[in-house]
């Protein structure tokens, strides 16, 4: 048996605030259980649903030293659909109403988590033979592993795969503070290690130590090698090209099905789509209290709301947008208070024709994803990306920017050659978006036929875990095979 252990900040069904949670969640429910055990550790959040807290059993406790500090840290395990899952508590550092807060707050409070990963595992009754890391949060464990805990029998040979979802979070601080925080060694604080730019950063170290790293698409894995997708780290991905791998997402079919979705109150498949959708549509208008119309193109928004998923160009030509007459449009989102302001805005304007939905909600997100006709997502950048795939699901086609894996996900409607999943543009600009709004809209209007066969094809897209899962497994085992010669 192969041992995995995802580390991560956030997983389904515990806490989520985008699709990292999504991917740390459920994905390791769809690896071969004769091979691979794969459990995940994460933090006991105070802001976590009580009913999940209540199920959580305490294992142990230990003190963790960070620094001059020694902090308390007890170890909850629950179980998810078949999936163990270890919980780090410590109510100092993971209070609050939201898991993250400020990042001055966050280097320590994950440079906490980290280490008390490490300092977990000989208590528990498995030691992984791999950990996989995720983000910017779990950045260290690879770090602290090589250093600190590099000549401990009990972590030896352990390997590390980092998996990185969004490069833009780096998790970036003052030197001083880190050097005191996490009790490393001032060598390692320089530039082909921890340091960047002057500051400490965890991301950087992530990629540095880890044996392999990953992100979620080929086209992001691409672009992050470049200087405008790089972040300021293009250098070391290019150092670290041949150990790069871009590996596409999936989301659970299970979850996010129109057959069964628990939250749709008239389930659908590729044979009633146009029916099913329609009975939806005019739910959520009901709803929403939006104008009952069947025929109207709904479009739909859900999505963090920050400056990454391209809202710009949402707000520039809105007023043309909504100067059509007959359009109706849906959004769900929380972020960034410029963009809930603007849907709030523009709702108030064209009360008839806009909802915006501010604040997070499974239930709302997963009725949009079934109503809707558009999914709207121009992403100035997306390393992956779910919603779009989401919303395929159900028979929603999406219209996004040709960026990270939107580009290889979602496939342009040719309208000569009758193939496609989707609609998209490649620059980041808003009247070339709009355009491609209006050009969706001309096909929803007047040729029904095609449309529906975009909506069947989008539908039959398999973006399932299952092959995502296989190349995650090849990495696996050429790690611990690895091991086994050394
Ligand atoms: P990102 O991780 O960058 O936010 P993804 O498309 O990978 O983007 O994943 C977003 C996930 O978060 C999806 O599962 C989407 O349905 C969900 N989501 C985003 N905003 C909300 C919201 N306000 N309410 C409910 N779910 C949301
Ligand atoms: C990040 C990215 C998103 C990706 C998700 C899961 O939040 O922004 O594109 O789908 O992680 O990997």
């Amino acid at each position: 048996m192969r041992r995995v252990l995802f580390a991560a900040s956030e997983a389904i069904p515990y806490m989520k605030t985008g699709g990292l949670a999504d991917v740390t969640g459920s994905l390791p429910g769809y690896f071969d259980k004769e091979e691979f055990d794969v459990r995940v550790i994460m933090p006991k959040y105070v802001c976590m649903n009580e009913e999940f807290r209540k199920q959580m059993r305490f294992l142990c406790h230990f003190y963790v030293n960070l620094g001059w500090r020694k902090q308390y840290a007890g170890i909850f395990e629950a179980k998810y659909k078949g999936i163990t899952y270890y919980f780090v508590d410590n109510e100092y550092y993971f209070a609050g109403e939201q898991p993250y807060n400020h990042i001055h707050e966050d280097v320590e409070k994950f440079a906490y988590f980290s280490k008390a990963v490490l300092e977990a595992l000989p208590y528990l009754d498995f030691c992984p033979d791999i950990i996989h890391c995720h983000d910017w949060q779990t950045g260290l464990i690879p770090v602290f592993l090589h250093t600190i805990y590099g000549d401990q029998n009990y972590y030896a040979g352990m390997k590390t795969v980092y998996t990185i979802h969004n490069m833009k979070f780096q998790g970036r601080w003052n030197l001083q503070a880190i050097m005191d925080v996490t009790g490393l060694p001032e060598q390692i604080f320089v530039p082909d290690k921890l340091e960047s730019y002057g500051e400490a950063n965890y991301l950087k170290g992530g990629i540095v130590y880890s044996d392999y790293v990953t992100t979620v698409s080929k086209t992001y894995a691409y672009e992050i090698t470049t200087q405008q997708g790089g972040e300021g780290l293009d250098g070391l991905m290019n150092a670290r090209k041949d150990d790069l791998f871009g590996i596409t997402n999936g989301i659970d079919y299970e979850v996010y099905n129109p057959k069964k979705d628990v939250y749709l109150l008239q389930h659908f498949d590729e044979q009633n789509v146009v029916e099913g959708k329609a009975a939806n549509k005019e739910q959520l208008q009901k709803e929403l209290g939006l104008p009952l119309k069947k025929k109207t193109p709904l479009l739909g928004i859900v999505s963090r709301m920050t400056n990454q998923k391209g809202f710009d160009l949402v707000a520039y030509v809105m007023d043309q947008l909504m100067s059509i007459e007959d359009i109706q449009m849906v959004v769900l989102g929380t972020g960034e208070e410029q963009y809930e302001n603007m849907f709030r805005y523009f709702e108030e304007k064209y009360p008839d024709k806009i909802k915006a939905n501010i604040g997070y909600s499974e239930e709302m997100a997963h009725k949009i994803y079934a109503s809707a006709d558009l999914f709207l997502m121009p992403s100035l950048f997306e390393p992956c990306g779910l919603s779009q795939m989401m919303s395929m699901r159900y028979g929603t086609l999406p219209i996004v920017r040709e960026t990270g894996g939107l580009k290889d996900t979602v496939t342009a409607y040719n309208e000569y050659e009758q193939t496609g999943n989707g609609f998209s543009f490649a620059n980041y600009n808003a009247h070339e978006m709009l355009d491609t709004i209006l050009y969706a809209l001309e096909v929803y209007r007047h040729h029904k036929k095609e449309w529906v066969g975009l909506v069947k094809r989008a539908m039959r897209e398999d973006n399932s875990w299952e092959a995502s899962a296989r190349k995650y497994e090849a990495l696996y085992r050429e790690l611990v095979d690895d091991n086994v010669k050394d």
